[in-house]
Order: structure tokens, then C-alpha cells, then sequence
């Protein structure tokens, strides 16, 4: 067992999942090493860290690093404990969604991986539509992995600590990766880019899959507007995603907008909002989304017929050069 003090802080509360990597590990190859599930407990200000048959933290301790230096929002269990209640969608949906990403990429594969993974929607689903290989989730928030282990555990998909600037993964080793919901949390996307362009082999592809600049258009900004705006500052535009892959040796292979229902009336889209499952609604005061919420319920209340609430996205893939 291994004390760390300080490296962690914030919001570690009971038993935290994470990565060890090390020789001597069986299981999936990531870098160097190989990884394999060890554990972490801790509160407050110092944690301890203990991985049950192998000594080498350096791998680790890396990821934990990593954990401090982003997701920030992504931190606060509040948000991930809500998040994937908050953000699920129809089984039908999904599907849709996972077939259209496999669309985009090779057919024969044998590695995914689902950066920003957050609590595993898509890695699970994706794993389970690609019978032969392995999925890998990563993603900097410890709190978000925590729940992708609780609801999108899969045989087939590994959790791992880590963020997109610096993936914990092997070179030419991935045949598809996915950026879902990610792209506009990144503080460096052509680091990110660089990333993929090493972890992917030839002949392999990325999906990003965001909603651009140029067409936010989501039913939540008719009611909190001023999302829209604040949401125009952070969203790249496809020019610039295009811009940063193509600079990293990536050529577009597809652009297209694709949307699905994601809750059956405006009153079920009510229920789940009101539970602020998304971090934009922490750029909000506590009153600006109050009367968000407000103004949806009471067109959720006058809402004659049902009608499905869809979402929209855009999809950008890209394979290498
Ligand atoms: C909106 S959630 C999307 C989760 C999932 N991909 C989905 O579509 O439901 C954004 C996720 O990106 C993660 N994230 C934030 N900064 C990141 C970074 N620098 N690298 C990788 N993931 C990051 C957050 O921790 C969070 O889990």
C-alpha cells in the first residue's frame, strides 16, 4: 500500500476504481505495461492508494495526476451520479447511434476506444455490438468512471484513467475511436488529434460526435437562452475540428447530422433536467435555472399531445492519412 499525500484531492469520497499499469499484469495491453483494476479509498486531503499484487504505481500515479488537471466539472459526484439517468436515452436510440459510428469505421476491428467515455453508454453499447474485440473507455474523472463501473460494466470493455491530450494507450493499436459529447471540453484539440493519429492503426478512424457551432440548436436553449450563447463560445465549429484532424494527418471521410429521440414528451424531458444532469447548466446562476426550468414545466403542462423530444447531432469521421 502506497500513501499519496496530497496528489488527490476534492471529491473522493468512499472506494474509487482505478488503473494500474505495470509489468506483470495480465490483461490489456496500455503503454508499456499492462493494466489491471487496483483500488483507492480516501477522503479529503489524502488517500490511499493500494493495488492487491503489483508494486509499480508509476502508471498509476500518472492517471491519478491526470485526474486532477481536468474534467473539472466532471469531478463533482453530484453531476456524475445524475449524469447517466440524466443522459440516457431509448434502447432503439442508442442502437441507432452505435450503428451509425460502426458505419463510419472499419469493418474489421478489433480495438475501440471511447474517449471522454464518462459513464460508458457508448462503450458498453459499442462493445456490445463487436463481438471479437475489446472496448476501451477513458476518461479523467474518476467520479464518472465510478458510475460507468456501476450501470456500463461490460466484459468486454476496460475503464481507464486518462484524458484525451494524453491517452494511456498503446501506439497502432486502435481500429475506431469515438468523442462523444468531448470535443468542446478539450483544452487542446490538436493535442488530441495527435493522440488518435498514434494510438490508431493504418486504415483506422475517428467519429466525433458534438453538435457544431454553426447549428446549436437543441430544444433546451427555448428555454434556458442564454445557454445558446455561452454554449457559442465553447463549441468548436466544423471548420475548426476539420481544421485540427487534417493538421494532424487525418482526411474527412463523412460529415453528417443525424438525430434520434432521446425522451418521449416534453414532462419526462422536465423530470430528467430538473436534476441538472449536464455541466452547461453550471455555467447558469442558481435562478437562471430555476426559471429555465420553470418555463419548461409549464409547457410541459400544456403540452396537448406528446410529442417525442429528439436530440440532433453532428457527426465528423476522419481516417488516416
Ligand atoms: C458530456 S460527457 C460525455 C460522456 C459520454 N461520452 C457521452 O456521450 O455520454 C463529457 C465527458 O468528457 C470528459 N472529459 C472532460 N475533459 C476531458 C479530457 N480532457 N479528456 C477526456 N475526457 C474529458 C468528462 O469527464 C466527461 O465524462
Amino acid at each position: 500500500m502506497v500513501r499519496l499525500t496530497p496528489p488527490i484531492t476534492g471529491h473522493l469520497t468512499e472506494r474509487v476504481y482505478w488503473e494500474c499499469a505495470g509489468p506483470g499484469h495480465a490483461g490489456l495491453t496500455v503503454g508499456a505495461g499492462c493494466v489491471r483494476w487496483g483500488f483507492l479509498h480516501g477522503t479529503g486531503l489524502s488517500v490511499t492508494a493500494g493495488c492487491p499484487d503489483n508494486e509499480d504505481w508509476a502508471h498509476g500515479v500518472l492517471a491519478l495526476q491526470y485526474w486532477r488537471v481536468s474534467a473539472q466539472p466532471y469531478q463533482d459526484p453530484r453531476l456524475a451520479g445524475v449524469y447517466q439517468r440524466g443522459n440516457a436515452m431509448p434502447t432503439s436510440s442508442l442502437q441507432a447511434w452505435v450503428d451509425k459510428i460502426l458505419s463510419l469505421g472499419p469493418a474489421d476491428r478489433s480495438a475501440t476506444l471511447d474517449v471522454g467515455t464518462g459513464t460508458g453508454m457508448f462503450a458498453a453499447a459499442l462493445a456490445a455490438a463487436d463481438v471479437s474485440g475489446v472496448t476501451v473507455g477513458v476518461d479523467p474523472s474518476p467520479a464518472m468512471l465510478m458510475e460507468a463501473l456501476r450501470f456500463n460494466s461490460h466484459p468486454r470493455v476496460r475503464y481507464v484513467a486518462g484524458e484525451a491530450g494524453a491517452l494511456p494507450i498503446a501506439a497502432n493499436s486502435i481500429d475506431l475511436a469515438l468523442l462523444s459529447r468531448v470535443i468542446h471540453h478539450l483544452p487542446d484539440r490538436r493535442r488530441c488529434a495527435r493522440e488518435l493519429r498514434r494510438v490508431l492503426r493504418p486504415g483506422g478512424a475517428v467519429v466525433v460526435r458534438t453538435t457544431v457551432r454553426e447549428r446549436l440548436d437543441a430544444v433546451v436553449y427555448d428555454y434556458w437562452p442564454r445557454l445558446r450563447e455561452l454554449d457559442q463560445a465553447r463549441f468548436p465549429s466544423a471548420a475548426m475540428i476539420v481544421g485540427d484532424f487534417e493538421t494532424a494527418g487525418f482526411a474527412v471521410t463523412a460529415s453528417a447530422s443525424f438525430s434520434q429521440p432521446v425522451q418521449p414528451s416534453l414532462r419526462a424531458f422536465y423530470d430528467v433536467l430538473a436534476s441538472r444532469p449536464q455541466s452547461k447548466f453550471d455555467m447558469l446562476t442558481a435562478d437562471e435555472f430555476a426559471t429555465g426550468l420553470t418555463r419548461l414545466r409549464q409547457a410541459a403542462d400544456v403540452e396537448a399531445d406528446e410529442r417525442e423530444v429528439r436530440e440532433r447531432y453532428d457527426v465528423l469521421a476522419f481516417s488516416v492519412r
